[in-house]
């Protein structure tokens, strides 16, 4: 398995551009279910999750031409040969479960694997099963499957989520296009990657109002056609380059940021003390932070337009050598500090109390072999790498090949000493 070896201490100098972004990748190309006219997507990160979202959809008998290493996934479900979504694949991606509501606006009946837990938390699917009860859909739940089926089709409906959720809304959402009448979504997300799929339905001619509100409405459509769509920047990539020049010092620029959609982490980062120039017009965010120290800065992750969780492991490596003591509360997985014991390792000093880690900042890391259980958490590991003196390991990085694309590439090309290695796991 690859590992990466990280020595820290060189500051970063340079420009890094930014991906398109894997988790509204992941969603939009569930669009081409809903119509069987081609659909395709520019601007995709070349992933080991968008590879593998193509795989199953490859299995229900969409059409994927993605050539390796182009940026242009075309996808074309002229004729589904399957609605069966086994849990191997839903086990390995939760993403997938999003198949289920557009098999069943698009053929009447799907049958999807429930998704399990996973490293973060428990992750339940009951808003999404709520939500598609609610537009009419028959569903059933056996050996571990959902059995979902609408012979009279889907209607509209009204739907009022519990809880802020990123994947019930887009599902719910997904699904509502194809509906007889109006749905209307309360309490929906107001992520970007919301908008980013309302923004790609609705040029596939789905009737789609309210995205990045708390209530959106879908005007349920007869038919969908097809579209070339751009899948929108990052937020998350360009969020953790931020934080890797912050905590390695030195100059960066992100090029074609999503610089509308980090308002609160340019908030934190300067609060920290951290230079930042964010130039929405141009789509750059400049990160600078020569030698001053690091103020503590404490933090809750909160939904769209909050701290986003999927930043919350980078900026507590962030913390580990900020002066002070910092709080960092995460309330939305019920198990998102696996990073906490691993940055340990370096030396930071973190004690996690339920939903809060208190960061007390150290006068620096020392490098050590590491490794995490997820995504993000695994790429703090390399942000603490690089400001930790010495070389750091970082193990089972097959965690970042999933959701960061040509990490070590990017962070070379800005001086980074950093290198993958294959090797066996520790
Ligand atoms: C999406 O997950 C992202 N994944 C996550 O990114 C991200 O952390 C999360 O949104 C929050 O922003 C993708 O887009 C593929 P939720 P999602 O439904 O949609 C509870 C990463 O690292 N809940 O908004 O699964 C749930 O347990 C990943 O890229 C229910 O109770 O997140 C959680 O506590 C990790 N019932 C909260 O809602 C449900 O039916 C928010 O989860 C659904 C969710």
């Amino acid at each position: 398995m690859d590992r990466l070896h990280i020595t820290g201490g060189t500051p970063l100098h340079g420009h890094i551009s930014v991906s398109g972004a894997k988790n509204s990748a992941l969603k939009l190309m569930v669009t081409c279910l809903l119509t069987d006219q081609p659909v395709e997507l520019t601007n995709m990160p070349n992933l080991a999750d968008t590879r593998f979202l193509a795989q199953l959809l490859e299995s229900l008998g969409v059409e994927v031409y993605w050539p390796k290493g182009t940026s242009t996934c075309h996808l074309n479900a002229a004729e589904l040969k399957s609605t069966i979504a086994p849990y191997e694949q839903v086990r390995k991606m939760r993403a997938s479960f999003n198949v289920l509501g557009p098999l069943v606006a698009r053929s009447g009946h799907a049958t999807v694997s429930l998704p399990g837990g996973c490293a973060i938390g428990a992750r339940p699917v009951d808003l999404h099963l709520q939500a598609l009860e609610a537009m009419g859909a028959d569903l059933r739940v056996e050996g571990g499957y959902v059995k979902a089926a609408a012979i009279h089709g889907l209607k509209g409906a009204h739907i009022n989520f519990s809880t802020v959720s990123v994947g019930a809304t887009e599902h719910a959402m997904l699904t509502a296009t194809l509906a007889k009448g109006e749905t209307i979504l309360e309490n929906a997300a107001r992520e970007p990657e919301i908008e980013d799929l309302a923004n790609c339905l609705n040029s596939m001619g789905a009737n789609i109002t309210g995205a990045g509100t708390p209530i959106i409405r879908i005007k349920g459509v007869e038919k969908l056609g097809g579209t070339t769509y751009p899948v929108m920047p990052d937020r998350i990539e360009a969020g953790t380059f931020a934080m890797a020049a912050a905590a390695a010092g030195g100059d960066v620029t992100l090029d074609g940021c999503p610089v509308e959609d980090l308002g609160a982490l340019i908030a934190k980062l300067r609060e920290a003390g951290v230079t930042v120039d964010a130039d929405e017009a141009a789509s750059t965010l400049r990160i600078r932070r020569n030698g001053s120290p690091l103020k503590a800065v404490s933090l809750s992750t909160q939904p769209h337009p909050g701290f986003p969780t999927d930043l919350q492991a980078q900026f507590m490596a962030l913390m580990c050598t900020a002066k002070g003591t910092s709080i960092i509360r995460e309330t939305i997985f019920e198990n998102r500090f696996m990073h906490a014991p691993e940055l340990s390792r370096l030396g930071a000093d973190i004690t996690v109390r339920g939903q809060e880690a208190v960061v007390k900042g150290v006068d620096h890391l020392t490098a050590a072999p590491v490794m995490a259980t997820d995504l993000r958490a695994s790429v703090s590991l390399v942000i603490a790498g690089l400001a930790a003196q010495g070389e750091t390991v970082v193990n089972r990085i097959y965690h970042l090949d999933r959701g960061f694309e040509r990490l070590e590439a990017k962070l070379g090309a800005c001086g980074a000493k950093i290198e993958r290695r294959s090797g066996e796991d520790e």
